[in-house]
């Protein structure tokens, strides 16, 4: 079965716009979880512009699926990980002035940094996924450092003019085989909505999709338990090819 991670940063989002208590993503993390998600994805970023420490101690007792915590590898958040043990922790690259994370992590690049995280995740019995864009050469270096699986980057595709998405779509599916004939589990995710997401969803082999932007603008208007049942509606319907 498709995987439905939902993230749910955007409500730390506007937690943190006041510095307040209110929404607690704790509270978001259960509503998600009623409307069918299978994973709860938090990126506890360098400067904590949304989730916080707090957040990821309190969820990592909480939820009863799977957590999923997006981190860079700065040694403080690993610690954080290795502390709190979430079931998976799926590394990304982080800069201070992104809007949202930018691009792929570049593990051919920082092999040796980022197989140091690795192993310590590892050790602590985390699983490992890096996000990755859909690069050969990049997916080589991940099978080297034998993570668990690779997050394909949807941003480029999610982007794409209409005249641009097949190929993006080509493209992501040759990188899913090669991610798959090398033994490592295949995700995907970032800039995926309501209308984008089932070609994806449809990618051969598919198992986890990680989605927050689209599902939590929608629970504004229609609830969070609600946006997360419409999106996990569209995985079913993609996989059963109606
Ligand atoms: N996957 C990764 C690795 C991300 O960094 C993000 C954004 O935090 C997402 C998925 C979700 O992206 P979006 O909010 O655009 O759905």
């Amino acid at each position: 079965m498709l995987e439905l991670g939902v993230n749910i940063d955007h409500v730390a989002t506007i937690r943190q716009a006041r510095k307040t208590y209110e929404p607690d993503p704790v509270t978001a993390a259960a509503m998600a979880e009623l409307g069918g998600a299978d994973c709860i994805t938090v990126h506890l970023r360098e400067d904590r512009r949304h989730i916080i420490d707090r957040d990821v101690r309190i969820l990592s007792e909480t939820v009863n699926i799977k957590l999923n915590l997006e981190m860079s590898i700065a040694a403080d958040i690993v610690d954080i990980a290795c502390e709190t043990r979430p079931h998976q922790s799926t590394l990304v690259p982080e800069k201070r002035e992104e809007v949202t994370t930018e691009g792929g992590l570049d593990v051919v690049g920082n092999y040796d940094s980022i197989h140091d995280t690795v192993n310590r995740l590892h050790d602590a019995g985390i699983r490992v996924s890096l996000f990755l864009d859909p690069e050969a050469a990049q997916i080589e270096a991940a099978k080297k450092l034998q993570v668990d699986a690779v997050e394909l980057h949807t941003g480029q595709y999610a982007l794409a003019s209409a005249a641009e998405r097949q190929n993006c779509l080509e493209e992501l599916a040759a990188a899913g085989k090669q991610i798959v004939d090398l033994g490592m589990t295949l995700h995907a995710g970032h800039g995926l909505n309501y209308q984008n997401v089932i070609p994806v969803a449809r990618i051969e082999n598919m198992v986890e999709l990680n989605i927050g932007h689209s599902i939590v603008a929608r629970a504004v208007f229609v609830g969070l338990t609600q946006a997360v049942r419409e999106m996990k509606d569209l995985l079913v319907i993609a996989e059963n090819g109606n």
